[in-house]
């Protein structure tokens, strides 16, 4: 795609990549309540990533890659952020409270599934690529390839010895196998009791980690 610039992620585009991701993941019909789950996932993404590639186009973030080498300090004020944000969405949005809680679930398998691979003493555990997203409507255009690509050498200029990532089937994930990363590991989708009871049951989606060392292609 013509004119896309590749930056680090500046302020200004938080709201356009909480309203990317909010589009991508959340199914609220209001878009506030979108750009609200959005808000969170991305502050908590850039919460773990001292790393960032941002695409620009038109004065706008149109995607990015998030990314961390092991032992990084992360830019804590984003946690502060994070944490406003549910606030208010549980005082002034509760039936986005309940999509949080119950994203939360999914959050917390996936935690749990990243620190049982980080045991391991495998190369691909000295970095994470935590989020790389295009917005939806500029997808296939070469700006995703490009994020990761770029991500990518980054981390390996940081000293890794590779990177990787977790997934889930909600995702685009064979982008991952067409780039050439091994899945090293997948879990399969699970139903469980919803947070706040009332009978409720969520689904969580399976999960796959994806990697790649960097010494094979030195
Ligand atoms: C996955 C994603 C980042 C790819 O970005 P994109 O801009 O659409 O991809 P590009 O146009 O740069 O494509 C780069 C290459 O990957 C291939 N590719 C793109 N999406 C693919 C997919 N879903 N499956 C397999 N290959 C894919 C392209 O064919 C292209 O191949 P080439 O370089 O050999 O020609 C983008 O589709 C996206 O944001 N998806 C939603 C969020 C998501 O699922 N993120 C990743 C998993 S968490």
């Amino acid at each position: 795609m013509p004119s896309v610039k590749f930056r680090p992620f500046a302020d200004d585009d938080f709201e356009s990549l909480s309203d990317i991701y909010g589009r991508l993941w959340c199914d609220a019909r209001r878009e506030d309540e979108m750009r609200l789950f959005g808000a969170v996932a991305v502050a908590t993404y850039l919460s773990i990533s001292p790393h960032s590639i941002v695409a620009e186009h038109d004065g706008r973030a149109i995607g990015c890659a998030l990314g961390r080498v092991a032992g990084e300090a992360s830019p804590s004020q984003w946690r502060w952020h994070r944490n406003l944000l549910i606030k208010a969405a549980r005082a002034f949005y509760p039936e986005l409270s309940r999509r949080m809680h119950d994203q939360l679930l999914v959050d917390r398998r996936e935690l749990d599934v990243a620190a049982t691979y980080l045991q391991s003493d495998d190369d691909c555990t000295s970095a994470e690529l935590n989020l790389l997203m295009v917005d939806p409507d500029t997808k296939g255009l070469g700006v995703g390839g490009r994020l990761f690509d770029l991500m990518r050498r980054k981390l390996d200029a940081e000293g890794a010895d590779g990177f990787f990532l977790m997934t889930d089937d909600e995702c685009d994930f064979a982008f991952y196998d067409h780039k050439g990363l091994s899945r090293l590991a997948s879990y399969e989708s699970q139903t469980v009791p919803g947070a706040e009871g009332e009978g409720r049951e969520v689904k969580l989606p399976g999960i796959y980690i994806y990697g790649q060392t960097f010494r094979q292609e030195r």
